[in-house]
């Protein structure tokens, strides 16, 4: 069919979901360079706004003044903190019940700050007049480390906050620290391990931006920005700027990545929003990179100890883990409000381990706000490689295979729905055959006989596993919201006469293949082709609200969304078949788009003829014209995707280079929706992974200064870095997704990153090495090799 978009499927028994090869919808555009990203977007009369930023970590402000760049002949408009104070817009409130300075009035916090915009005629002299703006600093002591953030004579970052005499942000706990003592005072072994997570960044390819047109005869507000999540924002926009909500319109138009880095409100959109307002003009706000990766949100940045026990045998018996987070100069985290440490707490992982702890202290720095789930759930990233880098290093400890000590501790299959000692309940999975699947694509076996072999000739070669569990799909509403909103989503189904449909999605694509996949999951329950379903997402006056696309909740929440919505319209379907073949509506059976008469297939109505009844022909009493529904979902439970992951790497004797030379990944993410999309989106999270665990990492010098504000500094993985993906699958649906699927889209990231470091520290084994922290560079390995790792 036209665009390679088939509208049968020959093979896969007609179906739609679960088909081999069904090429993506928005590819046409995307493929042609015809994709319209916010930056794309010209509106008569734009102008264009920039911002100055703060060249220091912790300074106070003593003087501002702005009169040069306000006699810039392209100058429209410049404003301060104090300006924005003025009008009580100077702060803002953050994802996690903190605030944000929009523009700083009192002190600096973090290098890169926002200070003071400008708006002009052109992008050029918006930029030159932030030259013009002269601010006496009066520099302050910074906190850059985290180890130290919470001495007693530590400067205090957070002034603003009202009695505020220390940096902490908050603490948390979960688990059963009685319960975890009394396992370790049982074990044989126990085992102690100090390690990092480093500070990342999800760098999207396209930075942060917005549009801001303010209408005043209207006192309608539309903004088109780089948002995961349009309604969310719409909501704290309207509560920002005093714009009622239904007066507000924004819109997420085709986005170059998200990763979690487009999930907060940043204080450029705000930025843009006043000026628009102000100036009664549409007003253009970009970033550039360094921009992008020295102001807005950061990932990971955890300082973590982990302690493990077990049997001598190899059960493991307790996990203990103590965790220091660094947050930034503000918590710019986005997380669900009862989960202050994001779903850290699964940090037990695959394993049915008897008693765990977790305590985490989060505090505030002098570095970027932020803290969000880059490419994972809500911190579940950090939670894997913590409890899979503790099973590697108990592993070495007892002298065990780390597959065998996997193969001992696992959930099996009949424990699900299991119970985690945190309180997770994971819905299903079977872990040995998930394993079992990635060490016969990887011949473990063989490797390990090769590497043995390779050793003997003193080459360094390493075979890295892991084993994860995501916790995708937040998430029941009982339980989690954000800001106070329930994240639940709402789906709107429309049937057209014609039998062409179109379905509204609350989630928004960043390049993950909504288009396709939503129109496959309507198509699958309503019989009509793919091709003939257009999916609409990202324009909050056109779709109904939801909680946006972040943490793979967009198929787990969403997804359901859009069978119940079908199926709705299906039911109602019915009743109108009812009608047209003079039956009663249960002595109708569906499939394969049509109703048909029970024991008499012949007499049969198709979901077109239906539609078309639905709008013109008499209808039965009680049912009322037109073939739409609209439903909001909320799900039961997260769903809860898996996989086992074997890396096998080399690493150079003479220049401690790693290079990844094989990489098997077998992901289970229930019923896959597109397959190619799903692969796909693995292969992109084992890239991410590589690059975060060889590459990437955001670090400051001790006054404060981000060290990684490019490109050229910020090292992010290219196909030169990866080898040719292995992957293969399993499929435990979720039983209560309504077609069980699990989300994908970030397992690879989650789950990547040990299974590089241990296939690292098993190559580096001659050398006595039990840990070395992310970003394995040549030199990390090297000092490492030397006996020269940092102390922990
Ligand atoms: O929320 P996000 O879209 O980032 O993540 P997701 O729900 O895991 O979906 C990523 C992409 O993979 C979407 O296009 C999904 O429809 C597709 N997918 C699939 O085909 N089958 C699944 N079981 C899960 C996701």
């Amino acid at each position: 069919a036209a665009d390679g978009v088939p509208t049968a499927f020959p093979d896969n028994d007609g179906k739609p979901v679960g088909h081999g090869r069904m090429l993506r919808k928005e590819d046409r555009r995307f493929i042609r360079g015809r994709g319209r990203f916010v930056d794309d977007r010209q509106l008569p009369g734009m102008l264009y706004l920039a911002i100055l930023r703060s060249p220091l970590a912790h300074a106070r402000i003593t003087r501002v003044d702005t009169l040069a760049a306000e006699a810039h002949p392209k100058v429209k408009l410049v404003m301060t903190g104090a300006d924005l104070a003025a009008r009580n817009l100077a702060w803002m409130p953050t994802l996690s019940h903190d605030v944000q300075a929009v523009l700083a009035t009192d002190k600096v916090r973090f290098q890169g700050q926002e200070v003071a915009f400008v708006v002009a005629e052109d992008r050029y002299s918006a930029r030159d007049a932030l030259e013009l703006i002269d601010i006496d600093y009066e520099e302050l002591p910074a906190v850059v480390d985290v180890r130290t953030a919470l001495a007693s004579d530590a400067p205090v970052i957070r002034t603003d906050l009202e009695g505020k005499a220390d940096n902490l942000c908050f603490e948390w706990e979960t688990g059963d620290a009685v319960a975890t003592d009394a396992a370790f005072a049982a074990a044989d072994v126990v085992v102690l391990q100090d390690m990092v997570y480093p500070r990342v960044h999800p760098a999207p390819l396209e930075t942060c931006g917005a549009i801001a047109d303010y209408d005043a005869i209207d006192e309608k507000l539309t903004i088109w920005s780089t948002t995961q999540a349009p309604h969310l924002h719409r909501t704290l926009y309207a509560l920002f700027s005093g714009v009622p909500e239904h007066k507000i319109r924004v819109v997420s138009p085709d986005i170059g990545g998200g990763f979690g880095n487009k999930v907060p409100i940043y204080p450029g959109y705000l930025c843009a929003i006043t000026a628009s307002v102000v100036l009664g003009k549409p007003v253009k706000w970009t970033e550039d990179r360094s921009e992008n990766l020295t102001s807005t949100a950061f990932a990971r940045d955890y300082v973590m100890r982990g302690e493990i026990a077990a049997t001598r045998d190899g059960r493991i018996l307790g996990l203990r883990s103590t965790v220091l987070a660094d947050h930034g100069a503000f918590n710019g985290m986005a997380t669900p409000t009862k989960y202050p440490g994001g779903f850290y707490g699964v940090f037990t992982g695959s394993y049915d381990i008897e008693a765990a702890y977790c305590r985490m202290t989060a505090v505030h720095t002098n570095k970027a706000p932020g803290g969000v789930a880059y490419a994972c759930s809500f911190r579940i990233t950090e939670a894997v490689y913590f409890v899979e880098r503790m099973v590697d290093r108990l592993a070495a400890e007892l002298d065990l295979d780390p597959v065998e000590l996997r193969r001992r501790n696992l959930i099996r299959p009949d424990q699900f729905p299991y119970r985690t000692r945190t309180g997770w309940v994971y819905d299903s999975g079977d872990y040995p055959a998930t394993l079992a699947e990635a060490l016969r694509i990887a011949g473990y076996d063989d490797l390990r006989r090769e590497q043995a072999q390779r050793r003997a000739r003193g080459e360094l070669m390493g075979i890295g596993v892991s084993v994860f569990t995501e916790a995708v799909g937040a998430g029941p509403r009982a339980d989690m919201d954000i800001f106070g909103l329930g994240m639940a989503d709402g789906c709107e189904l429309r049937i057209h006469p014609t039998g062409k449909a179109v379905v509204r999605l609350s989630v928004q694509t960043q390049g993950q293949g909504h288009e396709t996949t939503f129109a496959q999951i309507v198509a699958e329950e309503i019989g009509i082709p793919p091709a003939d379903i257009e999916v609409v997402h990202g324009d909050t006056d056109q779709t109904p609200f939801g909680m946006g696309t972040y943490g793979s909740r967009s198929t787990p929440v969403s997804g359901a969304a859009a069978v119940l919505v079908t199926r709705k319209v299906r039911d109602k379907a019915r009743l109108i078949a009812a009608g047209m073949l003079e039956v009663a509506p249960t002595d109708l059976e569906w499939g394969r788009g049509a109703f048909r008469v029970a024991g008499d297939p012949a007499k049969s109505v198709a979901i077109a003829e239906i539609a078309r009844h639905a709008y013109g022909g008499s209808l039965p009493p009680g049912v009322d014209g037109g073939l739409e529904a609209q439903v909001t979902y909320d799900p039961a439970n997260l769903t809860f995707p898996n996989g086992a992951y074997i890396c096998v790497v080399d690493v150079d004797p003479g220049t401690a280079v790693v290079k990844v030379r094989r990489f098997v990944a077998v992901d289970d993410c229930g019923t896959r929706i597109n397959p190619m999309i799903v692969e796909g989106q693995v292969h992109g999270g084992l890239t991410d992974g590589v690059g975060m665990a060889l590459m990437e990492m955001i670090s400051f010098d001790e006054e404060g200064n981000c060290l990684g504000a490019s490109l050229m500094d910020y090292l992010l993985p290219t196909a030169v870095e990866v080898p040719d993906w292995e992957t293969g699958y399993t499929v435990t649906p979720s039983p209560h997704h309504p077609i069980g699927a699990k989300g994908i889209g970030e397992s690879a990231t989650v789950g990547s990153p040990p299974a590089v470091v241990n296939a690292v520290v098993d190559a580096l084994k001659p050398f006595g090495v039990r840990h070395a922290d992310m970003p394995l560079t040549p030199s990390r390995v090297w000092d490492a090799m030397s006996g020269r790792a940092a102390p922990p």
